[in-house]
């Protein structure tokens, strides 16, 4: 039996959407490589026979790993994949070869690669050895989900995501007494420590790391490897060598960024910095403060594709100002009952943004993606989608 119609369609869709559950896997460890999903399944009995994810360092990609766990079963199936396999040689053999060395007689894909060195040339090549291809299945999605990917080709720059955490009245808690001031729940800090494990680098400026002295490590146990490069943004003076994340910096990589002159004027501190095992890198600055786009492109040449701006508030105002934002993701303090009680069940998307995202936020134009609670807090993600 073979799937026809609208049959297919389904089998397609379902299968395409197990291929983006398996790249989602892969985010923050595969860098400079964007994680991919791949599922080989058999469409006359709907069985999947294999799975793959982009491995972490970004090889083997999903493809040769998911025909691998196939084996002799992969030939005359169907391959579903998150991006465009790869038609070039490079540290490995490219996927296509990989692909049609397996038999397989169909590839369906969620979007083509902008690589320019993969762009529409893996279907081509596909296509001229007789394999049935079907493009842009769940593209949307597969386009958020590899958008690290898409923007480091086409904008120079990472994924940016934003994450606040803001108290039961909207106001940003800030340090006490040198102590973080933590308003949200276990469990939205639980989420917050999901979001680094599926970044590449997380960003903090000068002032969170005086006032909180932070870790900034995933500590969601079992993930502990999966913390991401901690970076500071350093303007008007070089941060001081007795903060937590100096004394760490030999176990998880610190990299400071700042402009030439900052550093200049204190070489002392510069090298006790690196002495600590922290990585100095120079950035471009405008009017002596650390300019966006050069951190950007710093970050990007470091073969970073998605960032986490856990803040503070003057942080995520110079990235909104800049339009240097792709989402954000905000816990509300103890809103979890109001949330229920406005929009009925946690599955309505009430489309209101908070007020206080205007001038923590501004310039952006922000559209609500989720809302749900997160144990007695709210957690809302915004997007900010321009054409990438
Ligand atoms: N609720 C939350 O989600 C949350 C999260 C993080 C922090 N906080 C709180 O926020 C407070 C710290 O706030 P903050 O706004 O001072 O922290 P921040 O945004 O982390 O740091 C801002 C500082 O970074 C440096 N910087 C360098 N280049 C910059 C650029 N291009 N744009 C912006 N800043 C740049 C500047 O300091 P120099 O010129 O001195 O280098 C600037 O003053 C603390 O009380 C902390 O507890 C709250």
């Amino acid at each position: 039996m073979t799937l026809q119609g609208s049959e297919r369609d389904d089998f397609d869709l379902q299968m395409m959407a197990l291929a983006l559950r398996a790249a989602r896997l892969g985010l923050g460890t595969t860098a400079p490589n964007p994680s991919v999903g791949a599922v080989i399944a058999n469409e006359a009995t709907g069985e999947v026979i294999s799975t793959g994810t982009t491995a972490p360092g970004g090889r083997p990609h999903a493809e040769p790993l998911a025909i691998e766990a196939a084996g002799e079963a992969a030939r005359g199936k169907t391959i579903y994949v998150t991006l465009e396999p790869c038609s070039h040689v490079g540290r490995t053999r490219p996927c296509v070869e990989a692909v049609l060395k397996a038999g397989l007689s169909r590839v369906v894909i969620a979007q083509e690669d902008p690589d320019p060195r993969v762009s529409g040339r893996g279907v081509r090549m596909l296509r001229e050895a007789g394999v049935i291809v079907r493009k842009s299945v769940l593209h949307d999605e597969a386009r958020w989900l590899t958008r690290g990917h898409i923007v480091r080709v086409t904008e120079r720059r990472p994924f940016i995501q934003l994450k606040l955490a803001l108290s039961n009245e909207d106001t940003v808690p800030l340090a006490v007494d040198g102590k973080p001031n933590f308003a949200t729940s276990e469990t939205s800090r639980a989420h917050g420590h999901m979001l680094r494990a599926r970044a590449d680098a997380i960003l903090i400026g000068a002032g969170t790391l005086r006032d909180d002295d932070p870790d900034l490590r995933c500590r969601l146990p079992g993930l502990e490897g999966r913390s991401p490069v901690r970076v500071v943004l350093a303007g008007s003076s070089l941060p001081d060598p007795a903060r937590k994340l100096v004394r760490t910096a030999t176990e998880t990589p610190v990299w400071i960024m700042t402009t030439a002159s900052t550093i200049i004027q204190d070489q002392a501190r510069a090298d006790a910095l690196t002495k600590a095992g922290c990585r100095l890198m120079v950035i471009g600055g405008v009017g002596g403060e650390p300019w966006l786009p050069s951190l950007c492109e710093a970050l990007v040449a470091e073969g970073i594709t998605r960032l986490l701006v856990e803040g503070g508030p003057t942080l995520w105002r110079s990235f909104a100002k800049s339009g240097l934002v792709d989402e954000v993701v905000v816990f509300r303090a103890g809103r979890a009952a109001m949330l229920q009680e406005t929009a009925g069940t946690v599955d309505d998307i009430n489309q209101e943004i908070p007020e206080a995202l205007r001038s923590l936020l501004p310039g952006l134009t922000l559209q609500m993606w989720d809302r749900r609670v997160s144990g007695p807090d709210e957690m809302i993600t915004l997007r900010h989608d321009k054409p990438a």
